[in-house]
């Protein structure tokens, strides 16, 4: 549980950015085996989009830009900057140090964070951390992967799920306690690195050339052993946040699952007893975008009208390591 701190750590501001380059299921019915009614069916996603030029960088800065642009606040401003991915421009040095001289954030440090799928949901964390701490007024969190630099696109098991996007919040502290975070569980399980990994390219499997012909710097899923314990694990811990606050399915305006598959969203949707009507979803528009699916969500959502003050939100996750984890927030921005 948390600990009291002054502040609570507040969502200010949102911004996104995804490239213009569709791929609909039809374009993989050309490259592979596959057809636009099992996709859909399966996954829930109708087309994904595609970064032609440039870096996970490039996708980062450009949604921090539409965060500013939004907020009329200058980069200068900007204290610190942390960008969840597992996709960075390189090994070193960090993205967030690509990103902060694109943007111009003279005055911020900032740090890469790696927790796949559950990325944005730990930055956050770290984030909101740093806010409530009193240290920092200006935090940044990007979430931001260009997942299609390490999608195999003959393997018809993953190449259908992932899509490039990024999207980034701001965090600022609030000494109104009834907006911001309220609470979260988060958490990481490392026997399930056999079912979901890029093997090679690390200390472990340096790049050479058998690494490349056994496809080692490709994601690998086991899907459906992913599936299974996503479902688990993404429900059980939104149900104990609800419930250790004294909530139910009920209290909750908006749920935030991480955009995998459709089928684990409506999974997850129904053992924390919550309507479909109350579950933000973009993975039809742009299927599994890793670390950016929540951050979207919440930026579309926001700028539809749809997402208010005072909403309860629980933002829910779960992505390889394993990691996994919920957060209960309440929506502080008119
Ligand atoms: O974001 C990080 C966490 N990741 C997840 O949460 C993903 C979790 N897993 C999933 O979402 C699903 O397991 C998948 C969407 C990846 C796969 O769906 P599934 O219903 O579990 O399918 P499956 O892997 O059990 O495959 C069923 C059949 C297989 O054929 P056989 O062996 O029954 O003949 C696959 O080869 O579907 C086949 N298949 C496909 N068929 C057409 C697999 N991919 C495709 C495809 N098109 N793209």
């Amino acid at each position: 549980m948390r600990s009291e701190n002054k502040y609570n750590a507040l969502i200010t501001g949102v911004g996104m950015y995804v490239p213009e380059k569709i791929l609909d299921n039809k374009y993989f019915e050309a490259l592979i085996d596959t057809n636009d009614e099992w996709i859909l069916s399966r996954t829930g996603i109708k087309e994904r989009r595609l970064l032609e030029n440039g870096a996970t960088s490039d996708l980062a800065a450009n949604a921090i830009l539409d965060l500013l642009k939004s907020k009329n606040m200058s980069a200068e401003e900007i204290d610190v900057i942390i960008v969840a991915t597992v996709t960075p421009d390189m090994f070193f040095p960090a993205t967030a140090c690509l990103v902060q001289n694109k943007i111009g954030a003279i005055n911020a440090w900032g740090f890469d964070l790696s927790a796949a799928c559950s990325g944005f949901l730990f930055a956050f964390q770290t984030g909101a951390s740093l806010v409530e701490s009193g240290m920092y007024k200006k935090v940044v969190v990007v979430g931001a992967d260009k997942m299609s630099s390490i999608v195999d696109y003959t393997d018809r098991n993953t190449c259908i799920l992932f899509g490039d996007g990024a999207s980034a919040v701001l965090i600022e502290p609030s000494e109104d306690k009834s907006v911001g975070l309220q609470d979260f569980i988060l958490r990481v399980d490392g026997s399930g690195k056999d079912s979901l990994h890029m093997l090679a390219g690390g200390s472990l499997n340096p790049a050479n050339h058998e690494t490349v012909d056994k496809k080692q710097h490709f994601i690998y899923q086991d899907g459906k052993a992913v599936f299974k314990v996503a479902v688990k694990g993404m429900a059980d811990v939104s149900y104990e946040l609800i419930q250790r606050n004294n909530l139910t399915g009920d209290d909750i305006d908006w749920l935030v699952p991480h955009q995998a598959n459709l089928r684990i969203i409506d999974a997850t949707a129904e053992r924390v007893g919550m309507n479909k009507d109350k579950v933000m979803l973009n993975i039809a528009k742009y299927g599994n975008t890793t670390a950016a699916t929540i951050p979207l969500c919440l930026t579309e959502y926001y700028r539809d009208g749809k997402l208010k003050k005072g909403d309860k939100v629980v933002m829910a996750a779960f992505g390889a390591g394993f990691t996994w984890g919920a957060s209960l927030i309440v929506w502080g921005i008119d």
